[in-house]
């Protein structure tokens, strides 16, 4: 396969490597994702991360797989595999369902790596465009609040949320952005303080229960989020933490966008409740660990409840900001969601 970099992919003398976004930001460490085991072991470390990455990173792992001569019942049975490695974002489903459809054809190992390789720049394209939808949402001087890590560390292009608020940024049209740290694993405090930083973007990080004081204090004038899968009604499953988010900006009066590629569409996906929502380690939340070390600070035996997301109902949602362009909550009532094919 021909060499290809993003953010936090890339595929070099026919091998794939992710960047380690659990070493982040404080070391850049490219480590090889050469076989299922690996991949889905840096999958569920969150070592590589955000909807769109981990379908890619599945897709490219398969394609370069058939190029090392792996059979085609085997890779029928890593297919699975990987689509089995995160239940919520919808992305790896709907990009391994594309390979799927490949691996079924005649020349089916050039029909990977095509495939692969096609989903990847889609991804950059969905990015681009959702920016220039996104921005054009964005006021001058606006102080913006995100969540999480939606950047190009997550995506294979700008970002999705991220990518509209650096667009914004390049237009002259962003104050600020608080960023939440996003617990339990931090990807905002980590991943997101850093992309802003590269690109020059003025921000301050927040606890996320910072985020109330703030919006109170009127100092909020937009919500941007992501998405690991919207059902067919419009809600989001995104990020635990989104969802407190979506209340507080509904009674303060913020707008709340969330904004995504086609690909974390679900029409098969009635409502939030029929989401599945990934349940993680109680470590994560008894304690932190990165490449600054690894600490408990709660009993050892302390009970934990650790859900990875939560469902933003489309109620508290202004607006869905797609690669097609926004789109509004009489559409989602009216049931464009559920009609739309990809
Ligand atoms: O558990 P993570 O870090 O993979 O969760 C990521 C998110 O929730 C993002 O907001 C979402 O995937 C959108 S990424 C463009």
């Amino acid at each position: 396969m021909q060499p290809l970099q993003t953010t936090s992919l890339r595929v070099a003398n026919n091998r794939l490597f992710i960047l380690d976004q659990q070493a982040l930001p404080q070391e850049k460490h490219w480590l090889p994702a050469s076989t299922v085991e690996e991949l889905v072991g840096h999958i569920h470390a969150l070592r590589v991360r955000g909807a769109p990455l981990i379908g890619l990173s599945a897709s490219l792992l398969l394609a370069l797989l058939a190029e090392q001569g792996a059979a085609r019942s085997r890779l029928a049975q890593a297919l699975e595999t990987l689509r089995a490695a995160r239940p919520t974002a919808v992305n790896l489903m709907n990009n391994l369902e594309r390979m799927k459809q490949a691996l079924a054809q005649e020349n089916w190992v050039a029909a990977l790596a095509n495939e692969a390789l096609r989903l990847v720049e889609e991804d950059k394209r969905l990015c681009d465009d959702i920016a220039q939808a996104g921005a054009a949402l964005v006021k001058p001087g606006s102080r913006l609040l995100t969540h999480c890590n939606t950047g190009g560390l997550a995506t294979a292009g700008t970002g999705t949320a991220l990518g509209v608020i650096a667009l914004a940024h390049q237009q002259g049209k962003v104050a600020t952005v608080w960023v939440d740290e996003t617990r339990p694993l931090l990807q905002g405090g980590r991943l997101t303080a850093w992309e802003l930083g590269e690109l020059g973007v003025p921000y301050q990080l927040i606890t996320d229960s910072m985020a109330a004081s703030i919006m109170a204090k009127g100092q909020v004038d937009a919500v941007w989020v992501g998405a690991d899968r919207i059902a067919a009604n419009g809600d989001v499953a995104n990020k635990i933490g989104t969802y407190s988010l979506a209340v507080l900006a509904k009674f303060h009066g913020v707008p709340f966008y969330v904004a995504a590629p086609q690909t974390t569409l679900d029409p098969g996906c009635p409502n939030g409740e029929a989401i599945p929502i990934e349940q993680r380690a109680g470590a994560e939340v008894t304690g932190v660990a990165g490449s600054f070390g690894c600490v408990q600070w709660a009993p050892e035996d302390a009970r934990v409840y650790n859900p990875a997301f939560d469902v933003t109902p489309a109620s508290l949602i202004s607006g869905w900001v797609l690669d097609s362009g926004v789109v509004t909550p009489p559409e989602v009532a009216a049931g464009v969601f559920a009609k739309s094919i990809l």
